[in-house]
């Protein structure tokens, strides 16, 4: 693999996904790990991400110089690339100028990783130290108005790094200065595909599983559909799927997990219909954590008589869980990262908990899953599937759940999904929340009447992995005809509006 050494980078896990973009897999290491631990992974390149630490700070994390003895490549990005530096006796000093945001870079001697590209390039630059002196052998290639040497190589050893962030969107050829190293520098072969991680992962699985018998909790959505249909790939009809229907579900979620899937899978699926046990529990409750907690004890209660009654049959010694990349993440479990809010499938899982876990999606981000799930030959339904919140619908009635406000929600947000994608906007939103305001009551007028009726919220949003996101700018049009038609089809909203908050300060969903 390529290792990313996280240096508290927010960026790390970008970079190993703009490297996997690349077609070269890579895992993200915390940069406390011994070099020696790192070189047992037998790395094809090592890249050192940026970080929140001054380099020449006390307590700073440095770079061992015995990584760049081994003959490894790497590839040192902004605090990464300091560190480098420093630990290659060049210098880096604290300027007092500082860079933020897009920046232009100068080119001085294009070298491997910037020849041919333009001039007058934009980077995205956050930074407050910078490089003085490159270290002896490098040649350095750009610089900026805050850093004299914001790029240099050693194609020689091997070796290069650059000031800005070419993972970010905001650095336009970024992705190319990366290929560069990694194809060029490095000398790797982009050979990473989907159908390399299918094989490795039903290896994997068989070689785990053997002939034990295994469960997964199916949630309709794309991850745990993927990871379900990986472990059948791998181990047949040993796999048996529990679909809990909480009675959150949007219009026709039910249905299509039923029918589709199992069209499409062959696999087992048995069907719990819980609704009544969850809105009972959930009768009266408004605060946001209280039903995420409801919904999370409810699930696993539900889920663990459906795993006795199979039992009941036969032992099942694994669970399946679709856990992605970010979920570990965002629940706290990358490195010195904080917990947003505990993924149900994360945080939220009991101590006793009677299963061994098959996660074979745990390293992968959602775009790839999705990608492997097309490659199974799962329907474009279920794999472009807008992502959905385990809690469901709960956390997006604003104020206590029961059925008649489930209705007028699923009605309203059926018209919101129907009309993107008749607009043909599925795939340039990436997920599209329909909130009903439930306690708040507006003055409208219809017909010649007075109506006094509740506003539904609409919560397009465009995101790479849900951890950052912006308000979808949809077209006017069709933010007109979602609203003619929810106000005239769903007798009890007398108003639409749209949500222009980004994440931050916002999150995606409302609770
Ligand atoms: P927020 O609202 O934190 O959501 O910006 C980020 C992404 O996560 C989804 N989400 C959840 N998914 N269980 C899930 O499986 C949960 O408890 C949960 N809470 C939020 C949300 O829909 C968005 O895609």
């Amino acid at each position: 693999p390529v290792l990313v050494v996280d240096f508290g980078a927010q960026y790390a896990q970008l970079i190993a996904r703009r490297v996997r973009e690349a077609h070269v897999y890579s895992e993200i290491v915390p940069h406390s790990m011994p070099v020696a631990d790192m070189l047992a992974k037998g790395p094809a390149a090592i890249i050192l991400s940026g970080g929140p630490s001054s380099v020449y700070e006390e307590g700073a994390p440095q770079v061992d110089p015995a990584l760049f003895a081994a003959g490894v490549p790497v590839f040192g990005i902004c605090y990464g690339f300091q560190a480098m530096a420093v630990a290659l006796a060049g210098e880096a000093s604290h300027t007092g100028l500082r860079e933020f945001g897009g920046t232009p870079l100068s080119i001085i001697d294009g070298g491997v990783l910037l020849r041919g590209l333009p001039d007058a390039q934009s980077v995205w630059m956050s930074h407050g130290d910078c490089v003085t002196v490159a270290p002896p052998g490098f040649t350095v290639t750009a610089g900026s108005p805050a850093a004299p040497v914001a790029a240099f190589e050693d194609v020689s050893r091997r070796l290069a790094g650059v000031q800005f962030h070419p993972e970010v969107a905001h650095t336009p050829h970024g992705q190319e200065v990366l290929r560069r190293f990694l194809y060029e520098i490095a000398g790797i072969e982009p050979t990473w595909t989907s159908n390399n991680i299918i094989e490795e992962q039903v290896e994997a699985i068989r070689a785990r599983v053997g002939s034990k018998r295994v469960l997964c909790a199916l949630s309709g959505g794309v991850d745990s559909a993927v990871a379900a249909a990986l472990v059948h790939k791998a181990v047949g009809d040993q796999l048996t799927c529990v679909f809990v229907d909480h009675g959150l579900l949007r219009a026709g979620e039910a249905e299509q997990v039923e029918k589709d899937y199992v069209a499409a899978t062959g696999i087992n699926l048995k069907v719990v219909d819980a609704s009544a046990r969850f809105l009972g529990a959930l009768a009266g409750v408004i605060d946001p954590e209280q039903k995420r907690k409801i919904v999370g004890r409810e699930f696993i209660r539900v889920f663990e008589q459906a795993a006795r009654d199979l039992e009941a049959e036969e032992h099942v010694e694994f669970l399946v869980q679709g856990t992605l990349y970010p979920d570990v993440v965002e629940s706290g479990g990358g490195t010195g990262t904080a917990n947003i809010k505990s993924h149900h499938n994360v945080g939220g899982l009991p101590d006793d908990l009677q299963f061994a876990l098959v996660e074979p999606l745990r390293t992968l981000f959602k775009d790839e899953v999705r990608a492997i799930g097309a490659a199974l030959g799962l329907p474009e339904e279920i794999v472009m599937r807008h992502p959905f919140p385990g809690p469901g619908l709960s956390i997006r009635i604003i104020g206590a759940v029961d059925e008649e406000r489930l209705a007028i929600l699923r009605a309203a947000d059926l018209i919101a999904r129907e009309e993107l994608t008749a607009a043909g906007l599925d795939r340039s939103v990436w997920q599209f929340p329909v909130v009903l305001l439930a306690d708040v009551r507006s003055v409208g007028v219809q017909g010649d009447g007075r109506t006094y009726g509740h506003p539904i919220v609409l919560r397009p949003v465009s995101s790479d992995d849900a951890m950052t996101a912006d308000w979808s700018r949809l077209p006017h049009e069709l933010i007109a005809k979602i609203s003619t038609r929810i106000t005239n089809e769903v007798r009890e909203v007398n108003r639409v509006v749209v949500d222009v908050t980004s994440k931050p300060p916002g999150t995606i969903e409302w609770e």
